[in-house]
């Protein structure tokens, strides 16, 4: 019984997009809150991109402003929300992206 579902296109896209796009996915997985961080650091943002950032420079960066060691209006706040391995994973995350994006 091999059917191909005439009509119904999405069931084909379903299949590509399970088949292919998934794993495309999980090669270069997004860590959570990474893009959350695009609102105020997107090229040419006042508070200085992060893309393209070298992960130890954006990692310090947070460790110190959740420290306070740093002073900051918000980052302090928004830094205490990720420990120490959610920090490096969004730096590294940063530092593969594009600059200029
Ligand atoms: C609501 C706006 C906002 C969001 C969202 C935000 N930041 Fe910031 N960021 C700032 C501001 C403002 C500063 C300047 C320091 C301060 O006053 O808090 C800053 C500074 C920084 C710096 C220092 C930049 C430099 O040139 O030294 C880094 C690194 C940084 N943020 C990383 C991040 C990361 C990573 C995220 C996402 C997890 C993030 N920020 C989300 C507003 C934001």
């Amino acid at each position: 019984m091999t059917r191909i579902y005439p009509g119904r296109p999405w069931a084909v896209a379903a299949f590509v997009a399970v088949a292919f796009g998934l794993p495309a996915f999980a090669a270069e997985p997004t860590p959570p809150g990474a893009t959350s961080c695009s609102g105020c650091h997107a090229a040419g943002s006042a508070f200085g991109p992060l893309a393209g950032v070298p992960a130890e420079r954006t990692e310090a960066a947070l460790a110190a402003f959740r420290s306070g060691e740093r002073p900051s209006t918000l980052m302090g706040r928004i830094a205490k929300g990720f420990d120490e391995n959610q920090s490096r994973a969004i730096a590294q995350w940063w530092a593969g992206q594009e600059a200029g994006k």
